[in-house]
């Protein structure tokens, strides 16, 4: 693969939240998980296991928990001002995307046991991120090629951050061990849907030569209005599951 075959791959990926139901063949799972398996770790202590799920009730259920873990914390989104709220709290949610659609979901299963594969002042005393913030790094990782690997098979995927308020509830569907975590959950499956690309800084905002050129960091004003443009940007990304294009034109300025 060529670097601009590559670049080609991380500029047309996109999170997806619609997916058709046709099922996917099975050896194109097996080269998603492959992608995960050869993530970077720190100290290589691969906390990943994977469990995918294909079954339509254990699915319908995982949608279940998601919904009411949005209902529960519906009226604490709605405590941010109306223009940065997240699009699905809008208004309380009757079906969120797209976990019961996809044909295949894959729990991304942790264990933070795995930290002490590396060197233990690094990992628990000067951590960077906190004691643990490794463990999530790795994580990340692992789904993060995950994600890359069904793009290059022409496929949608998504992140689907799995909260504290439902994870215990996922963990028992699955019977998942208490040692261990899911943090994520990654629907795979064609899309059905086209994202519009979403926005990213230019390079010449991001980069900085030899030293941080301080000219460029951003007020705290910049960042509201940075977060405020992301918004809008997010609304249009959820439209495609809202059916919601007319409230989100009017809400553009
Ligand atoms: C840590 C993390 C958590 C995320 N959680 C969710 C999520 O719960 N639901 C969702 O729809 N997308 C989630 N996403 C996807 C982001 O919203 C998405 O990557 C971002 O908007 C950029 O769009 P793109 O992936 O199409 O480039 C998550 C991504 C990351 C890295």
């Amino acid at each position: 693969m060529s670097i601009d075959e590559f670049l080609a791959l991380a500029r047309t990926r996109r999170s997806c939240r619609k997916f058709k139901p046709d099922p996917i063949p099975d050896e194109w799972v097996e080269k998603i998980l492959e992608a995960g398996r050869w993530a970077m770790s720190g100290a290589n202590g691969q906390p990943w296991e994977f469990i995918v799920i294909r079954d339509q009730k254990t699915k319908d259920r995982i949608a279940e928990l998601l919904l009411e873990d949005h209902r529960r914390t519906f009226q604490l989104e709605r405590t941010r001002v109306e223009e940065l709220r997240q699009p699905m709290f809008r208004r309380p949610a009757t079906e969120l995307p797209p976990l019961r659609t996809a044909p295949v979901i894959i729990a991304v299963v942790g264990d933070r046991r795995t930290l002490q594969a590396s060197v233990l002042y690094s990992r628990f005393i000067f951590a960077e991120g906190g004691p643990g913030a490794a463990y999530f790094k790795n994580m990340a990782n692992a789904t993060q090629l995950m994600c890359i690997a069904a793009a290059a098979l022409g496929l949608g995927a998504q992140w689907s951050s799995v909260s504290s308020g439902w994870e215990g509830s996922l963990k028992t569907l699955l019977d998942v061990p208490e040692e261990l975590a899911i943090p994520t959950l990654v629907p795979i499956g064609y899309r059905d849907s086209k994202a519009a690309p979403p926005y990213r800084r230019k390079l010449s905002e991001i980069v900085h030569q030899e030293r941080y050129d301080r000219s460029r960091f951003r007020t705290g004003e910049d960042i509201y209005n940075f977060l405020l443009h992301l918004r809008r940007r997010t609304r249009e990304a959820y439209a495609e599951v809202q059916g919601a294009k007319s409230e989100i034109r009017s809400t553009k300025s």
